[in-house]
């Protein structure tokens, strides 16, 4: 990776640290937040918003990518993501969100996140190898 790269690395995961403020998680506390740069060169982020069922709450991910299609439209493309919590744990994206992304993310679009070691970037291949198509005959 080029330094231009880890330079702009660490700028979209500022921007998902600030994002994690604002998390609204009264329920497990775990305060996340993500960013995408799009490939027209915008950046759009979000985070997590739980809600008293449980099971619909959103992940920062999830909401940063439903931002980014409503500000931008079904066009877009995903060029990189950023993750961040602010209770200094591992978060790699959950599986739901990386089929959920795959729609609209570049194969090699580097995902970094926090992970047992520090901080880890993989390309968005290696997180989601075998993601669900469907390409009806
Ligand atoms: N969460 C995210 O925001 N992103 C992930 O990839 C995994 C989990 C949130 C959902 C919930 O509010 C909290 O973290 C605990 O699971």
């Amino acid at each position: 990776m080029t330094n231009q790269t880890h330079a702009a690395l660490d700028q979209l995961l500022k921007l998902a640290e600030q994002a994690a403020q604002n998390s609204y998680s009264p329920y497990s506390r775990f305060r996340v937040g993500a960013a995408l740069r799009l490939t027209n060169g915008e950046l759009v982020t979000g985070t997590n918003v739980e809600n008293v069922s449980f099971g619909l709450t959103i992940c920062a991910e999830r909401v940063a990518l439903v931002r980014a299609v409503s500000q931008f439209g079904p066009e877009i493309r995903i060029e990189a993501v950023a993750v961040a919590n602010l209770n200094g744990l591992p978060s790699p994206p959950c599986g739901a969100c990386r089929q959920v992304l795959a729609e609209f993310i570049e194969p090699d679009a580097p995902v970094v996140f926090p992970s047992a070691e520090g901080r880890r970037t993989m390309p968005f291949r290696e997180l989601l190898p075998l993601g669900f198509e469907m390409k009806l005959k």
